[in-house]
């Protein structure tokens, strides 16, 4: 097993003005390759939080994050910016769209921000859609897809740059169960079968049945007595 994340005893804590909220509590974790991490949690626990410090949207108060081998804490924001853009794909609730794009300029969204040629970029934004099976809608806008299409269009746009990992932020959380269960076995699929490391926050906790893993977040920590379902 490759290890490609790595968190020692990290600590968020959040100060505004005299206020501090001790967000994360000494959290350790370690993520191979290809694997399929379901967190859980009630509201507030931290795992938005810890999302963002793997992502390098935030740096923790103490502790280290790698990725890679690469230690995120030392990193310049462009070193970070480069490293979101080529490495990690991210999937919100909200699904994120850009409105007065298609659902082909959107997944090629990032690949313009990362220079690839317009060819390249509409032949695998194509080959994405197809993926996620929605390249007879590649020229609906936004507004023109139901909830669980706009989230499987946002699922090839994290995916556009070959993320080595992806992030997943309550995905589901806006979507009908079917449509939910079809982003979750959607996101199975990629991990399985491009080796794409998984990350997902769900309250859901029928959803996260699927999960291999399944962690479970507290105040700020993460519970030891995580479990592994069958398989
Ligand atoms: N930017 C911030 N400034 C101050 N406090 C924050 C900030 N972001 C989060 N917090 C606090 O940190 C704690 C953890 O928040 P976080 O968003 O990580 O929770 P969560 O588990 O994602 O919750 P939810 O399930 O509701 O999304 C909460 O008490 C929250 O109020
Ligand atoms: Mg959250």
């Amino acid at each position: 097993m490759v290890e490609i994340l790595k968190l020692i005893n990290v600590h968020k804590i959040y100060r505004t003005g005299d206020f501090e909220i001790h967000a994360l509590k000494g959290i350790n974790l370690s993520v191979d390759k290809g694997e399929f991490l379901t967190i859980t949690g009630p509201s507030g626990s931290g795992k938005t939080t810890l999302l963002n410090l793997i992502a390098g949207l935030d740096k923790p108060t103490i502790g280290e994050v790698y990725f890679k081998n690469f230690l995120l804490n030392n990193m310049s924001d462009d070193e970070l910016a480069y490293l979101r853009l080529n490495e990690i794909g991210f999937i919100f609730q909200s699904f994120n769209l850009v409105p007065w794009l298609t659902a082909l300029e959107n997944v090629m969204l990032p690949m313009l921000i990362a220079g690839k040629s317009r060819e390249e970029r509409k032949s695998r934004g194509i080959e994405l859609l197809n993926l996620v099976g929605l390249e007879e809608r590649m020229d609906h806008k936004p507004i023109e897809l139901s909830g669980g299409e706009q989230q499987r269009v946002a699922i090839a746009r994290a995916l556009a740059n070959n993320p080595s990992i992806i992030l997943a932020d309550e995905p589901t959380g806006n979507l009908d169960s079917k449509s939910g269960k079809m982003v979750l076995d959607l996101l199975n699929e990629i991990s399985r079968k491009k080796e794409v490391t998984v990350i997902l926050v769900t309250h859901d906790l029928e959803l996260a049945k699927s999960s291999r893993k399944i962690l479970r977040m507290r105040d700020g920590t993460l519970l030891e007595d995580s479990w592994k379902t069958e398989s």
